[in-house]
């Protein structure tokens, strides 16, 4: 049944002039089907879509400070489901927004912490969703576990790696995709070390058993092994396709974009390309066996991840449709690869870039430069950028610029600091990109944002420096609103949420599970100030993880008055011709209110979360942090057809679907990003019944 919706969705997707059969239109897989966020619904167009209005709206009541919700939510059978900003499970009538059941993996008990999720996966019966470690099946009527998976209902995601389970920490933030009668599953690990391996793994949707697993850091005897140091296997992290997956069904291909290796920003003790990190894989997905990759990145030290799964579209060639895989990037490019064999269809450029001036770095020669289609976003922070907001603001933001080294894209880490550019956030991000075939337009939102990365020696005798520092900052102060300060931590948080956090993770600070009875250590310093837990640096360097230096904090490069440091636009959204390789159009995406009333208009802003296209020609994206608004473009001219302000910024993708004749358009309210206040509502707006449709 499941596997005919995604073939009729599919069948519909290729040719938009199929009329759709009466009944009602799904959205059953996170993305849409082909990972291309892409609906055959018309009901909905340029000429009624002003008259869009609130259908239903739910709000689950459990949002906190900073808190987010990203998942795009599934549709099946009249039901919506969707995780809330605690990473509660809610299950919804699709038509009328009413709550029919709720799961709350963390039982109610831990302090609020920032897990990210993208959503769930529903397979029949059954609906999966991951939560700190642990991979949950539920029941699809009741929200209960499934029993006869896993253990009472859960799979331990750090066991089956090769490694201790209980030295690793693993999560999985976007949803797993579902191939016959496997659930395919990417993961979330450390960006630091100790790291844990970002092995993809097929489990049995019934039983959760191992079905298969690719090593994405490769065993001996595995192609890629001699692209790391001999051991890496052992003891290397990352290459982990955090930002999901995608399924070609009729060709039983399943397709994963993955980030880098750990540590982010220096590689000695990983020398070598590092495949599979950084890669477009295409793999078998009854077997799990590579059909090709492609390296996006080599050796990377930018954290340059690929942050959004491979949309699987269909391009013109010669005027013959080709299948092809799109994958957006961080640096604001998008690959276009043939699906079969992961040739690029437009050329690209090996072009030499510079070395690394840190004790062992020995980054790639070379890097690949798409020549088409252009770049979306700049390329590099020069001083003519420079932010012309107030005299002051260009002053202060010029200064520290000349401080920096700052060449653009794949300027070396150093101990001076650099600009990444686009940065840590994109370019695109995980939001994902929007596929129309019958234009051959690709919609793909970004930042323009840059980040500034500065090595420090770490040569450390402190347990918080050697492990948190890095996050948190030498001297707890953090770089909020990301990171944030630790500074009189205990005001905020008791000593047991304290170990919960170290020991347990949140968001993108990994687990220290491993740390054992430093972790008491860790809180003693937290709350007293006084760092009891000295570690001998000679035994500190003994540690296959010691390495010579470490970032300062991950500092998001903004003027005095914490507006983006560079000209706008600061946030875009940009139709891509996959045909031609063209920019079809771009526009600034987002505004920052207070600007907006000072005359200051269409500056863009951050942005994250993705768009959908509809067959009827409409672009539907919310995305931008501070305006909180939700809006419609024409697809073909990108000019804005309708806008409406939500409860909190959408910083989700929304999906399309059809119930009893009538067309929905929904997306959750979560917010929470750089600062933005944080929401817990999902609205569906629709048009009214006086509408003429
Ligand atoms: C890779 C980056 C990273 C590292 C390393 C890291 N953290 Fe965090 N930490 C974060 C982030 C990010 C948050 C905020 C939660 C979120 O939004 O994901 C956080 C949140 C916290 C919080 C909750 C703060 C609050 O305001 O409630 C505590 C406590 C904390 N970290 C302690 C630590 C300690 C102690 C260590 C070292 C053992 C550590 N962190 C290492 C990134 C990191």
């Amino acid at each position: 049944m499941y596997v005919l919706r995604t073939i009729a969705v599919m069948a519909l997707t290729l040719s938009a002039s199929i009329v759709l059969a009466a009944g009602d239109v799904e959205w059953p897989i996170n993305g849409g089907a082909y990972n291309i966020r892409y609906s055959p619904l018309t009901q909905v167009n340029a000429d009624n879509v002003q008259k869009l209005e609130v259908a239903w709206s739910y709000d689950s009541h459990d949002a906190f400070k900073d808190s987010e919700m990203q998942s795009n939510p599934i549709v099946v059978d009249g039901m919506l489901y969707v995780t809330t900003p605690a990473m509660k499970v809610v299950a919804l009538n699709a038509a009328t927004g009413a709550e029919v059941w709720k799961f709350d993996p963390a039982g109610g008990v831990i302090a609020q912490r920032h897990f990210r999720q993208r959503g769930v996966t529903v397979y029949q019966d059954r609906l999966f969703v991951t939560y700190r470690n642990y991979l949950y099946a539920l029941d699809r009527k009741t929200g209960h576990p499934i029993d006869s998976f896993g253990v009472s209902g859960k799979v331990d995601l750090r066991e089956g790696l090769g490694r201790p389970a209980d030295k690793l920490s693993v999560s999985a933030s976007s949803p797993g995709v579902i191939y016959e009668d496997m659930l395919i599953l990417g993961s979330t690990v450390p960006e630091t070390l100790p790291g844990s391996p970002g092995h993809i793994r097929a489990f049995d949707v019934h039983t959760g058993t191992l079905r298969w697993i690719f090593h994405t850091i490769p065993w001996p005897g595995e192609a890629g092994y001699r692209t790391w140091p001999k051991n890496a296997y052992t003891v290397s992290g990352g290459a982990n396709a955090w930002a999901g997956l995608s399924v070609d069904p009729v060709r039983g291909m399943v397709f994963a974009a993955t980030g880098s290796a750990s540590f982010d920003f220096y590689g000695a003790n990983r020398v070598g390309d590092n495949l599979y990190a950084n890669c477009v894989l295409a793999l078998d997905a009854r077997t799990g066996k590579r059909i090709w990759h492609f390296q996006g990145v080599r050796h990377d030290v930018w954290d340059l991840d690929f942050p959004a799964s491979p949309s699987l579209v269909t391009v013109m060639r010669h005027g013959k449709p080709v299948d092809a895989v799109a994958q957006i990037t961080k640096m604001g490019t998008v690959y276009v690869l043939d699906r079969l064999t992961g040739a690029p269809l437009f050329p690209i450029a090996y072009q030499k870039v510079p070395a690394s001036a840190l004790d062992g770095e020995k980054l790639s020669k070379v890097q690949a430069y798409p020549v088409l289609p252009r770049p979306f976003a700049r390329q590099a922070f020069t001083e003519d950028m420079v932010t012309n907001r107030t005299p002051e603001a260009h002053a202060a933001v010029l200064a520290q610029l000349r401080s920096l080294d700052s060449h653009g894209i794949y300027t070396p880490p150093s101990l001076r600091g650099t600009v990444l550019m686009p940065g840590t956030d994109g370019g695109a991000e995980w939001g994902g990109a929007a596929y129309d075939q019958a234009s051959g337009l690709l919609f793909v939102n970004s930042n323009e944002q840059p980040w500034i990365i500065r090595m420090v020696t770490h040569d450390t005798t402190s347990l918080y420096k050697n492990n948190c520092a890095s996050c948190h900052g030498d001297n707890r102060e953090g770089s909020p609103p990301t990171f944030p300060s630790l500074v009189n931590i205990g005001e905020r948080r008791t000593r047991a949420e304290l170990i919960a956090f170290i020991r347990e993770g949140t968001g993108r600070m990994p687990a220290f599970d491993y740390l054992e009875k430093n972790v008491d250590e860790i809180v003693d310093y937290l709350l007293t100030g006084k760092d009891t837990g000295v570690i001998d640096p000679k035994v500190a360097r003994q540690d296959p993880n010691w390495l010579k230096y470490r970032n300062e904090g991950y500092i998001l490069f903004r003027d005095p008055d914490g507006y983006p440091p560079l000209t706008p636009p600061w946030g875009t959204l940009n139709a891509i011709d996959l045909n031609s390789g063209k920019i079809r159009w771009q526009i600034p995406l987002g505004e920052y209110p207070e600007l907006v009333a000072q005359g200051v208009k269409k500056t863009g802003s951050d942005n994250y979360g993705g768009p959908v296209v509809t067959a009827s020609g409409l672009v539907f994206i919310a995305a931008t942090n501070f305006d909180k608004k939700f809006r419609a473009f024409d697809k073909l001219t990108g000019r804005l057809l309708w806008e409406t302000t939500l409860p909190a910024a959408g910083n989700a993708t929304p999906s399309v679907y059809e119930i009893g004749g009538k067309q929905y358009i929904v997306i959750a309210c979560g917010g929470g990003k750089n600062g933005a206040a944080s929401g817990s509502s999902v609205v569906a707006f629709a048009l009214p019944e006086s509408v003429p449709q």
